[in-house]
């Protein structure tokens, strides 16, 4: 039996422990512009990605909150509450960071209005069930990027500048805890899994686009357009033999299962290792 399979309460909600931490990350302008292992993609990359949480956690935040209300079970309400905590820090900390970038001369503001129309666009033209079936994929998708830094490939965030690396690693715990709260909600209130799987294509698509879109935007601020060494380093980490793409895309795939849950991928241990490696001491 598994250490997930293990800790799952009476009522199937996995007990975890989500904890909402105060961070109050401060990012100096002494930080290099390409804080990601000196690669210009990368860090642009992780940049574009910043700069949607804000406004897109402010989102899944709202989502959830819409079926609150619907949750009976204690433990699933304590987790939701927990689980809005978090992403509303995550916002929070993620402003500095975009502050950071827009101070280096970054369009990141481009891109946080973008992000504030299509999130608007949403809560106007999709049901209140859409807009939980899409935090759930959303949530999948973080979870499962979280995961290549935690696991798949943690030998990145040692790439990161040390004060960048806090952030990160910090997000990546938090999601990894809360990976299965909005699942769960969706579960126990909508429970349609067709919406649920062609959401996720129509999320994936969105998403690859938005991402895409927005690295080469923050590209086209610096001088780096035809630097074809970071596009060869670029190619192979996204989509080489050991890259993210491949290295994502059975988990990835495991969402369409008719039964799929998160916590069918355990993490369990792997977080107290991270915990232990990148929080404060004393944090368990
Ligand atoms: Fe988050
Ligand atoms: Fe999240």
């Amino acid at each position: 039996m598994t250490a997930a399979a293990k800790k799952l309460d009476t009522t199937g909600i996995m007990e975890v422990g989500i904890k909402v931490r105060r961070m109050d990350f401060e990012f100096g302008d002494a930080i290099p512009d390409y804080w990601y292992g000196n690669d210009a993609l990368l860090t642009l990359f992780l940049t574009a990605l910043s700069a949607t949480f804000p406004e897109g956690e402010k989102q899944f935040i709202q989502s959830v909150r819409n079926f609150q209300e619907q949750i009976t079970d204690p433990e699933l309400r304590k987790q939701i509450r927990a689980f809005i905590g978090q992403e509303a820090h995550h916002s929070k900390e993620h402003d500095a960071l975009n502050d950071l970038m827009k101070r280096k001369g970054f369009s990141v503001l481009r891109i946080e209005k973008r992000m504030t129309k299509m999130a608007q666009w949403m809560r106007d033209n999709w049901s209140p069930e859409r807009q939980l079936a899409n935090t759930v994929c959303a949530e999948h998708i973080t979870a499962i990027m979280a995961d290549f830094f935690m696991t798949k490939s943690p030998q990145e965030l040692e790439k990161l500048h040390p004060q960048v690396r806090k952030i990160w690693a910090w997000h990546v715990i938090e999601e990894t805890e809360h990976k299965a709260v909005a699942f769960d909600v969706y579960q126990r209130t909508v429970d349609d899994q067709w919406l649920r799987r062609s959401q996720m294509a129509l999320l994936t698509a969105l998403f690859v686009l938005e991402t895409a879109t927005s690295t080469v935007q923050l590209l086209r601020d610096t001088d780096q357009l035809t630097n074809w060494k970071m596009w060869l380093n670029g190619t192979r980490y996204f989509w080489g033999r050991k890259g993210m793409v491949w290295k994502l895309l059975p988990e990835y795939l495991d969402f369409y299962k008719k039964d799929f849950h998160p916590w069918q991928h355990d993490r369990l241990a792997d977080l107290e290792t991270i915990k232990q490696k990148y929080l404060e001491i004393g944090e368990r």
